[in-house]
């Protein structure tokens, strides 16, 4: 989509935990190489939201942070997760409550296998992977309704209601189909994806919204619809059906996850928490990687990726281009895309992609 185009943009750059800096510092070093070359500038504010600060303070993100980060055009997150804190603990109080506070509604994940990446699927290249999932984000069975009555007790009773609104699935639908529309695709589909068969109230709003928006206003692109699970089994048969796919929140995490390792691994994986009129968030899609920590061997492809999620969407659609461009070249060089058997080490492989940037 036609962004308005930001000379001057302003990144909130949280490395996080692990493997995080790491990796974030080699997208930092991509974003000045590029920065020069496309003649735009940019300043970084960082901000130790994570594990290691809440093992410190007992705080996750304050109120006072997010009202800071609402003045920021981007945030570029590393990883957040440590093994001394609870699952739940940062994953609510830090990605969900920005996602939430900041109304990133759309999760935008590329599936795009490059060049000389392994792929674990028998005879499938990159001409048969080059899709794109618009997950919704902000509803769902994430908004945390329900509740939890005679705990510990044996008639303990739990709910966790799937909030789904006519008007966050029409966001959502919207998005996908303009972003079909901007990557010009021959295929030029957009496939619903969700479990109308037993979904049967969540899964109509979905689909009345789906195929009322795309007859009226998108005449142009085809639509498709796929059960969830049906769409796990193409993902791995016929990968090459999918141009751009629209889904709730759940089963997008869900088919995310697997799309990563289609395209190669969550070394490669890079994705965008978007509020296309506020505040983005740009991550890799791996975790903090504690135990491969300050090694300097863990693949920051997926990180430098984000950093050129982030780009396009303040507007710098050549400088996004470029870096992938120059992801595509720098791929067919690694020997794998595992910590420790890339054949570069982190930072090598920041320095080849900054380099390759500069010969585009
Ligand atoms: C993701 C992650 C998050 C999610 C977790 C960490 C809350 O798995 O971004 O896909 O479930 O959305
Ligand atoms: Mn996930």
């Amino acid at each position: 989509m036609a962004k308005e185009k930001k000379d001057f943009i302003k990144i909130a750059v949280m490395g996080g935990d692990g493997t995080g800096p790491e990796v974030v510092r080699e997208g930092l070093k991509v974003l000045e190489t590029v920065s020069k070359i496309e003649n735009f500038k940019y300043e970084l504010v960082n901000y130790d939201l994570g594990a290691e600060r809440y093992l410190r303070t007992g705080e996750v993100c304050p109120d006072s942070v997010v009202e800071e980060l609402r003045k920021f055009d981007a945030i570029y997150l590393g990883a957040v997760g440590h093994p001394d804190v609870k699952p739940g603990i940062l994953e609510k109080g830090l990605l969900l409550k920005l996602r939430f506070e900041l109304d990133q509604y759309i999760n935008l994940r590329p599936v795009k296998l490059y060049p000389g990446v392994d792929c674990p699927l028998k005879d499938k290249g990159p001409e048969h992977i080059d899709f794109v999932v618009v997950r919704e984000n902000t509803e769902g069975i994430y908004t945390g309704m329900g509740g939890v009555q005679y705990k510990g007790m044996p008639s303990e009773v739990s709910t966790q209601v799937n909030c789904t609104t006519r008007f966050g699935a029409e966001r959502a639908v919207r998005f996908a189909f303009d972003y079909c529309r901007s990557r010009n695709n021959p295929k030029k589909q957009v496939t619903l994806v969700h479990k109308t068969n037993v979904l049967t109230f969540a899964g109509d709003t979905w689909f009345r919204a789906f195929n009322e928006i795309g007859e009226k206003e998108y005449p142009d692109i085809k639509r498709d619809y796929n059960h969830v699970d049906a769409c796990t089994m193409w993902f791995v048969k016929n990968p090459e059906f999918y141009d751009v796919i629209v889904t709730d929140n759940l089963f997008g995490d869900i088919i995310t996850d697997l799309a990563a390792m289609i395209q190669g691994g969550l070394g490669v994986a890079a994705g965008g928490n978007i509020n296309p009129n506020g505040v983005s968030m740009f991550e890799p899609m791996g975790g903090s990687a504690p135990k491969y920590m300050g090694k300097n061997i863990i693949n920051p492809i997926a990180a430098i990726g984000a950093m050129g999620l982030l780009l396009r969407e303040a507007g710098q659609e050549n400088a996004g281009n470029k870096i992938e461009a120059a992801i595509m070249k720098t791929t067919p060089k690694m020997k794998s895309q595992s910590a420790g058997k890339m054949g570069f080490s982190t930072s090598e492989l920041g320095d080849l992609v900054a380099k390759t940037v500069t010969e585009l």
